[in-house]
Order: C-alpha cells, then structure tokens, then sequence
C-alpha cells in the first residue's frame, strides 16, 4: 500500500471545503493515515517547494501558503498517489476536469485548494516533512479485504 501527502491550502479552508474534499478522498477509498490542521512557516515552505524555490511564482506561493491554516493529510491506498493527483485534477482549474476537487471548486492557478505529492519518493520526503512516524496510524477496515493486490 502507498502513503502519500495532501495538504488543503488555505483557500480550502476559508471557503469551508475542507469537509468536501476529504469525503471525496474517502469515496475513492483511502483510508486516512494521518491529519492536522496547522500554520505552515517559511521555513517549512521552503522545504516542501524545494524544487520550485527559484521560481517566479515561488513567493506569491509560499506567501499565500503561510498566510493562514492549512491541513496537511497522509492517506493510503493502492497507487495512492496517482489516485489522489487524478482526483485533484490540473495543476490549473482552469484546465481541470469537472468532477475534480480544482475543476469542480476552483477557477485560479494560485488558489488551487489542495496539494498532492507527485511521486511516491516526493511523498515520502514530504510525508516526513509534515509528521513524525508515530503521527501516522495503521490499522485494518473491513473494506481492505476487497481490495486485490496486484
Ligand atoms: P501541488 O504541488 O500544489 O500539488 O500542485 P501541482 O503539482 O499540480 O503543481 P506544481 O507545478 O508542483 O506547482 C505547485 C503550486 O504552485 C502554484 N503555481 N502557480 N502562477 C503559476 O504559474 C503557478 N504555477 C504553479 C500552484 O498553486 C501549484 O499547485
Ligand atoms: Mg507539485
């Protein structure tokens, strides 16, 4: 099974969608690993955006996502990663497709409501960027068994 990280931005919340963006994580089927409603710093943006730090959009960024709270969330499942980006939709909701979280809620690159780890070895260093092995539960549902690994 993969973990893999979100993180509602700070429009999520301030538009009060946090509650609709997790019941869509949890329709797809994964299970959630770990949860907080926190303050990103400067210097946890920086980390987390390593690789867009020299980008022109990089302040206005790491502005907008310390500005205010945000939830970060580990969620596990088979391809997890792939499964929350495709449910998250486009980077731009301009471009994303209706029925995803940014095509169906957002309308601006830099208000884009939801962030997910683009890899699975992305999502292991920003995992533990935003928890600590312990903050992060396993345990069985009954629906796991109708899962099939392949
Ligand atoms: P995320 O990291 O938030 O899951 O989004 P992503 O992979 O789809 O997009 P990425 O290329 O990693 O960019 C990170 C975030 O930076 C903002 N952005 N603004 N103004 C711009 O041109 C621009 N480009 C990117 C977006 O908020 C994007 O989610
Ligand atoms: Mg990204």
């Amino acid at each position: 099974m993969e973990r893999t990280l979100i993180l509602l931005k700070p429009d999520a919340l301030q538009r009060g969608l946090c509650g609709r963006i997790i019941a869509r994580l949890e329709d797809r089927g994964l299970k959630l690993a770990g949860m907080k409603l926190m303050r990103m710093d400067m210097a946890v943006a920086r980390k987390h955006y390593e690789a867009h730090v020299n980008r022109s959009f990089f302040v206005g960024l790491a502005e907008f996502m310390t500005s205010r709270p945000i939830v970060a969330i580990a969620v596990e499942g088979k391809n997890a990663v792939d499964v929350v980006r495709g449910t998250m939709g486009a980077t731009d909701p301009q471009k994303a497709a209706p029925g995803t979280v940014r095509g169906d809620f957002g309308i601006d690159i830099a208000r884009n409501l939801i962030h997910g780890s683009d890899s699975p070895e992305a999502a292991e260093r920003e995992l533990a960027i935003f928890f600590k092995p312990e903050e992060l539960l396993s345990y069985e549902r009954e629906t796991d068994r109708w899962i099939i690994e392949s």
